[in-house]
């Protein structure tokens, strides 16, 4: 389709939309606020707010420790089974437990024990630093003589697979990858990807934060070995909700938990002192969950699983095309650089627009437009396309309003030092 940049044209495409009357579904108190970083924060579903209420009210206030067995310690398996429809995996290969960073921890060291003997472990340069940080940090724990190769960027936005393909070898054990990148939006081919780290017999790990909930994918039918993944990004799990970690089955019983705690013993409540591990997936849980808010993932990964995650691609795709052309007619004569891949096809949920005063502009285009956004250094404007809420209009008013606080010169009036949460 050709589009334009008027709002009567933005406006026709909302009537359109498919997706449009799960917005409805959302708290959106303020209606003037575009709200473009739902890559990094999902909003609020409304069944969260009343299920937050039923839970304090009902389940902790009058069930108090009865509500454990009611439905707390069946939470984290019954709410990843749920997941596990949205990445392609069988409901007993996700459960959700503790952070995506920590989940990493468990399954780096889980693979490297499993391969104990190969030496080598790849990853690459554009990965999300905590990803980086922790396969250091497991590698150094457990044989400082494991080679960490941090391939460097080679095709624009990421290692193209000619490079992944020399790198991956007979001594490789692990390959972290992450499916869809935070900066850039860059997507890898999943299936190519794990195809070329199983020829060589390493094992892949996928952090999906940035594309479960908005791409499809067949994390089982791919046979990929392990993935980690956020959920309070498009998944609208809310500010620090556990993550999921995904265990292929034939893999769960030969992969160890490093992090072994009660929670995954195979018999909780006899406390025996040796440690046995629970059966299937169960094992990767460590300690109490976080009851109230590993309960607010499941109104998102519901909404999710209703509105279908093969229309939600559909839409993002739609919208981040429509994104790149007003990128093309209004920014690109500003000065703003795409910094995301112009095929659809290999690009994420968000789209990156670059620019030398990126940071101050994102302060000005909040302050002074009610656009929310966000920066990623060292110039990255990004703006986050959630097919549930996103609108046509939103993303005409934020390009809009880059455009008018560069033409205006309002964004000098901002600092350039970069504080707190960007
Ligand atoms: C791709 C990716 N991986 C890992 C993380 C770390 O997640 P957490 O802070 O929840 O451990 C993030 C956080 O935004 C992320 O974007």
């Amino acid at each position: 389709m050709d589009f334009d940049t008027s709002l009567e044209q933005a406006r026709a495409l909302d009537r359109r939309d498919q997706l449009g009357r799960f917005r409805e579904r959302f708290l959106i108190d303020d209606p003037g606020l575009i709200y473009l970083d739902g890559n990094s924060l999902g909003r609020v579903p409304k069944d969260s707010v009343a299920l937050m209420d039923r839970l304090v009210r009902h389940q902790w206030g009058n069930r108090l420790i009865r509500a454990w067995n009611d439905e707390w310690m069946g939470l984290s398996r019954r709410i990843g089974a749920k997941l596990a429809g949205l990445i392609g995996a069988l409901p007993d290969e996700v459960i959700i437990a503790d952070s995506t960073s920590v989940n990493l921890f468990k399954l780096i060291a889980g693979a490297l024990k499993e391969r104990q003997g190969r030496r080598k472990i790849v990853t690459d340069r554009v990965n999300f630093p905590s990803d980086i940080y922790i396969l250091k940090a497991v590698a150094d724990l457990l044989d400082p003589a494991y080679e960490l190769v941090v391939l460097p960027v080679d095709n624009g936005f990421a290692v193209s697979d000619e490079t992944l393909e020399r790198a991956i070898d007979d001594d490789t054990a692990l390959v972290l990858l992450s499916h869809v990148m935070y900066k850039s939006s860059y997507m890898y081919d999943l299936a190519r990807i794990t195809e070329i780290a199983h020829r060589r017999d390493a094992m892949i790990l996928w952090d999906l934060s940035h594309s479960a909930g908005v791409v499809p994918m067949a994390c089982h039918d791919l046979g990929i070995d392990l993935a980690v993944g956020s959920t309070y990004k498009y998944l609208n799990g809310g500010p620090g909700a556990p993550a999921f970690l995904y265990v292929r089955d034939d893999l769960q019983s030969r992969l160890i938990n490093p992090v072994s705690g009660w929670f995954g013993h195979r018999k909780q409540f006899y406390f025996d002192t040796e440690f046995e591990p629970a059966a299937g997936i169960d094992r990767y849980l460590t300690g109490t969950p976080s009851v109230l808010s590993l309960a607010m993932i499941e109104p998102g990964v519901d909404l999710t699983l209703e509105a279908g995650i093969g229309p939600i691609r559909t839409k993002s795709i739609d919208q981040s095309e429509y994104l790149v052309s007003l990128w093309e007619s209004v920014l690109m004569p500003l000065g703003f650089r795409l910094n995301s891949p112009r095929n659809g096809d290999r690009r994420g949920s968000h789209v990156s627009f670059g620019h030398d005063e990126g940071y101050r502009i994102d302060q000005a285009i909040r302050e002074e437009k009610k656009v929310i956004s966000d920066f990623r250094m060292p110039d990255n404007i990004r703006l986050g396309i959630a097919p549930l809420y996103t609108t046509y209009e939103e993303l005409n008013n934020a390009v809009q309003a880059l455009a008018e606080v560069v033409t205006s010169g309002s964004f000098r009036q901002y600092s350039d030092v970069i504080e707190g949460v960007t």
